[in-house]
């Protein structure tokens, strides 16, 4: 294998803390420098503080280990991003230009960048929205993803850098909590439905959103990264559809193994973010161009979400 140096910034976040995990399973653990705000609770692995908004900080970083691939976790999301919208903007926009600045600085060889369903608005069709459909975000959040899968796409033309992107879906995985997103009640749902508790939904119960396992996403990512660089036609972000649900019927879904489970209905200002999202994404370019294709659907991740959950919460309390 090539020689690699990969550095994660918001290593400590949702997607982050299990990316970590699999970059070191395939690269080794010395490759991979996990790097957060803050320091990452229970971390084993090379562990560097950065605030990506520092570019000095990152550039040093960057050159003392010889950094080859850069995955830019760190960001605010759509939720969080709305109680202050200009720094949301501001913090979004300059840890991806100096990151941007930085890897073309230092040559760094491959950027990864995460983008959103957040891209979209209210004039993409809601249904298997395509690649291409039109961008009008509606959150300060899928402003700056929006622009910066531009920005990725400029430095690609102008300067060669090789930066790869994703839209995901809202994300679910037992091994972390998501943070300040609209989608994130598709996690907490299935912890209180293990601790038996009662859950209150702040969407409607038929605000279809995509969503993807956990599994799957770490996949994608992976397979995205290693997919040979004529491959790569897609050079803003690729949409990435892995299965699409309401709080309806995920609730159902959970009530199979518990049948006692009562969710209730709140919907907040989160309601407005999902209704300008699509329902569903169409992922066709990323199944032609690097074989793209999920393993799971609403029942397979949620027998495992249960499965896993119950396993941590029982090992919590022995
Ligand atoms: N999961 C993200 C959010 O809800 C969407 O990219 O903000």
């Amino acid at each position: 294998m090539d020689y690699e140096k990969i550095l994660v910034t918001g290593a400590g976040g949702q997607l982050g803390s299990v990316l970590v995990e699999a970059l070191k399973i395939k690269f080794g653990q010395d490759a991979v420098i996990a790097s957060d705000l803050n320091p990452i609770k229970n971390y084993t692995g090379i562990y560097e503080q950065l605030d990506v908004t520092d570019k000095a900080r990152l550039e040093q970083i960057v050159k003392e280990n010889k950094v080859t691939q850069i995955y830019h976790l760190a960001a605010i999301l759509s939720a969080k991003g709305e109680q202050n919208p200009l720094l949301t903007w501001d913090i979004n926009m300059k840890t991806l230009f100096n990151v941007l600045e930085v890897s073309v600085e230092e040559k760094v060889n491959k950027v990864f960048y995460p983008s959103s369903i957040a891209v979209y608005g209210d004039m993409a069709p809601k249904t298997d929205t395509a690649q291409t459909d039109f961008l009008n975000p509606s959150t300060v959040y899928g402003i700056s993803k929006a622009s910066g899968e531009n920005w990725g796409q400029y430095y690609f033309l102008k300067y060669g850098l090789d930066v790869r992107s994703l839209r995901y879906p809202g994300v679910i995985g037992y091994q972390s909590l998501p943070g300040g997103g609209t989608t994130d009640y598709a996690v907490e749902i299935y912890h209180k439905a293990v601790k038996e508790e009662a859950f209150e939904c702040y969407l409607k119960p038929d605000a279809m959103l995509p969503m993807i396992y956990m599994e799957d996403t770490i996949r994608a990512t992976l397979e995205l990264m290693d997919a040979p660089k004529d491959a790569i036609t897609v050079r803003t972000s690729y949409n990435l559809q892995g299965m699409s649900f309401t709080p309806e019927q995920i609730t159902a879904n959970i009530k199979k193994y518990y049948p006692n489970f009562k969710v209730s209905y709140k919907p907040d200002f989160r309601q407005t973010i999902a209704e300008n999202w699509p329902s569903s994404l169409n992922d066709e370019q990323a199944r032609q161009d690097w074989g793209w294709k999920p393993k799971y659907d609403l029942d397979a991740m949620t027998r495992d979400m249960l499965m896993q959950l119950t396993k941590q919460y029982n090992l919590v309390t022995q």
